[in-house]
């Protein structure tokens, strides 16, 4: 975020319902809600990378391999749209009507056997693919344990399964799963008899923590609760897709999981340079999400320009061309982990509670590779000071903070790229130790009233902007 960012951002704090005396009530109501978020400054506002003046060094988009910015997908895609120089724009009807076609299929077959699945079906974003799975697969009998950080899209498909008994376990953590089982189990006397499944929902990465799913635990512990093979994992992988795995053919293909796994996402608009997603199945999973998945049914199917953009990303992954880009991103996260926790500071920033890396924490822990995602934890509102530090420095970084992640866990969120360059990174750590130093600073002269230098800077915008009025 730039100083343009901050503006706008206070801007978008002030209350606005008291100004709106006289308009009307539907809209007053929606400012008074909107104020409520306002008055935690956590009223979200939309800005684009135009509006900055400089251009911030990208520590936060998900164009993890570069593949959207170097020209090598679009030349491919446009190869792909003159091969079909009569293409149309839209598909201009569901895939029950007049949206299929030979071309969306033909990538389907491509997409299912570079995945090393028996069928693929696309669909016009991961959402809405997550939606369609959990909202239709589970049937009515059936139980769904899921991952307590699972994806908000399982939730939103969870709230219209026929599927009622459903239960969280704990993040990663096989024990918990195997209690959530063995509840099921004890509770549901048809899951029990083998005549009712257990589908099992996970990601490979997730997204705000960037740690990997133990996959092959989890599915040995679902077969010592259920040794019959009625409970049957759903994977999103939309965060290892392109990054992990062979040419990033994801976490199931990198484990060789591919028979053990019932049903996996694959999203297109993180590493790869595409939108839409992918779900594999079987036929008959496919053939279900067909027949009842609203938002696959009532929506028109993806459109051509959407399909080449997507087969031409799969020509640059099946090539092998990605794959140093993939292992650059290991690399540069092996590099910053070094670097941050080498710096000077890092043991008494680690040891107060000031700068945390939960995921790396636990030494026992090899994991399977180290993902482009980074929480850089801190206390609840520093993660606030340290994004507009780090804002103000250059760097563009987000901070996260409840509810799209639990209290107590705020953080600033890093996403490393192929293109991140080693000066970048040690640049990036000096920011973070210098803002480190500041607040240990603050913190020893025993002064409670004073906030770090960045955070001053907002407040006194977000005064600057109540004094202006809300023009
Ligand atoms: C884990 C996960 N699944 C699914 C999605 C949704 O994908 P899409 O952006 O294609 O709707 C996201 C994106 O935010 C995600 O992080």
């Amino acid at each position: 975020m730039s100083a343009s960012f901050l503006v706008e951002w206070a801007k978008a704090q002030q209350p606005k319902a008291p100004t709106m005396k006289d308009a009307s009530v539907f809209y007053r109501n929606l400012e008074e809600e909107l104020d409520v978020r306002r008055a935690q400054h956590g009223c979200i506002m939309l800005h684009t990378k135009e509006q900055q003046e400089n251009p911030m060094v990208d520590f936060s988009s998900t164009d993890i391999l570069g593949l959207s910015t170097s020209g090598a997908v679009r030349k491919g895609y446009l190869a792909e749209l003159a091969k079909h120089p009569d293409f149309t724009l839209s598909s201009h009807g569901s895939r029950l009507t007049d949206g299929n076609s030979r071309y969306l299929e033909d990538v389907e077959r491509e997409l299912a056997a570079f995945h090393g699945a028996e069928a693929g079906l696309i669909v016009n974003t991961g959402s809405l693919g997550n939606a369609a799975i959990f909202s239709v697969i589970p049937r009515p009998g059936d139980a769904i344990v899921y991952d307590e950080l699972i994806h908000a899209s399982v939730h939103d498909g969870m709230k219209d399964s026929l599927a009622l008994y459903r239960k969280a376990f704990r993040h990663n953590d096989p024990e918990s799963l195997y209690d959530a089982l063995v509840a099921v189990q004890e509770s549901q006397p048809q899951i029990r008899n083998g005549t009712r499944s257990v589908l099992v929902a996970v990601e490979s990465v997730y997204s705000m923590d960037g740690d990997i799913c133990p996959l092959q635990e989890l599915i040995e512990t679902a077969k010592e609760v259920f040794p019959d093979g009625n409970v049957q994992f759903v994977i999103d992988e939309a965060h290892s897709t392109g990054v992990i795995g062979p040419n990033g053919a994801g976490l199931v293909s990198a484990l060789g999981l591919e028979r053990e796994v019932a049903i996996r996402l694959h999203t297109f608009g993180k590493a790869l340079a595409a939108t839409g997603a992918v779900i594999l199945c079987n036929e008959t999973v496919r053939t279900m999400l067909i027949n009842y998945a609203r938002s696959i049914m009532f929506s028109v199917a993806p459109s051509f320009p959407m399909l080449a953009s997507i087969r031409a990303t799969y020509q640059l992954l099946r090539s092998g061309e990605t794959q140093s880009a993939q292992n650059r991103v290991q690399e540069i996260v092996k590099f910053f982990l070094e670097t941050m926790t080498s710096h000077p500071i890092w043991d008494k920033a680690s040891d107060t509670g000031l700068l945390r890396l939960p995921t790396y924490e636990d030494a026992e822990v090899q994991p399977l590779a180290l993902t482009q995602i980074i929480q850089l934890r801190t206390r609840t509102k520093h993660n606030f000071y340290l994004a507009f530090h780090l804002q103000r420095a250059g760097f563009s970084v987000f901070p996260i903070s409840y509810p799209v992640v639990p209290k107590g866990t705020e953080r600033v969120r890093i996403i490393f790229h192929a293109h991140n360059t080693d000066a970048e990174v040690m640049a990036l750590v000096a920011a973070i130790a210098e803002w480190a130093q500041e607040m240990l600073e603050i913190e020893s002269s025993g002064d409670k009233t004073r906030v770090p230098a960045a955070a001053r800077h907002v407040y006194a915008l977000i005064a600057q902007t109540h004094a202006n009025g809300s023009e």
